[in-house]
């Protein structure tokens, strides 16, 4: 069974679409979302629609439960805080709604469990494999094999036992089924791993593999629109240099 896993896609509508006709040539069984589905870009009610009409699962980010204005963004920076406030603004009640009423954690399969930040809080950075290390005792379930989370836009695979990858930028990495993963697909709408290009994974849980896949899609319009927007130009820019 092929799982495609998209993260921090921050209502950046050129990615997503690219990204979508990419998993749709691997002949994927599901789509699943680990949060931040808008913030920082400019199209936060059109990739609402495509996850509701697609019927993507999804948890909720840090972003999303700010934009839905469950709670404010007193932890942002002004660039992000902006963005969620102007998000707040154009999101139609139905979008607010469906975001606010995302889960915070999931359990996608059998051993896979899927969370925004860490299993200790949607606002945790897993930077490093200690971060990955002191989280494992977290896991609520002793079965499980692997955490997918997002938040960091670095695509990284942490272990228990054996390798590791704090950043590992695309390419297929088998797994091994007697040890505990920690694997982050990268970010779809604003990488940060120095690689513009949008990055999301596909699980394959007969091989037990993962792939990181990169795919290139139109960081000019996505930055001209951030612009014409309003929002701060920082946001555009950083599509740039996927920083
Ligand atoms: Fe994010």
């Amino acid at each position: 069974m092929k799982l495609a896993v998209i993260s921090d896609i921050h209502s950046n509508l050129h990615a997503l679409t690219v990204v979508l006709e990419e998993i749709e040539k691997r002949k994927v069984e599901s789509i699943f979302a680990l949060g931040d589905l808008v913030g920082y870009n400019a199209f936060p009610s059109e990739v609402v629609d495509i996850m509701l009409k697609r019927e993507i699962a999804s948890i909720m980010g840090n972003h999303d439960i700010v934009c839905c204005g469950l709670e404010n963004p007193i932890w942002f920076n002004t660039a992000a805080r902006e963005a969620s406030l102007w998000t707040r603004k154009v999101l139609s009640d139905e979008s607010k709604r469906f975001l606010s009423g995302l889960p915070n954690e999931m359990m996608v399969r059998e051993r896979l469990y899927a969370v925004h930040g860490s299993p200790q809080s949607r606002d945790d950075y897993l930077m490093d494999l200690m971060d990955a290390l002191n989280n494992f005792r977290h896991l609520p379930d002793k079965t499980i094999n692997i955490c997918l989370y997002g938040h960091t836009h670095i695509p990284a695979i942490f272990s228990e036992h054996g390798p590791s990858h704090d950043s590992i930028h695309s390419g297929k990495h088998m797994l091994d089924v007697r040890t505990r993963y920690f694997i982050n697909p990268g970010s779809v709408g604003q990488p940060r791993d120095g690689d513009p290009r949008a990055s999301f994974g596909i699980l394959d849980t007969e091989e037990v593999s993962i792939e990181i896949i990169r795919v290139e899609y139109d960081i000019q319009a996505a930055m001209q629109a951030v612009v014409k927007a309003g929002l701060p130009q920082f946001l555009a820019d950083r599509l740039q240099v996927g920083a």
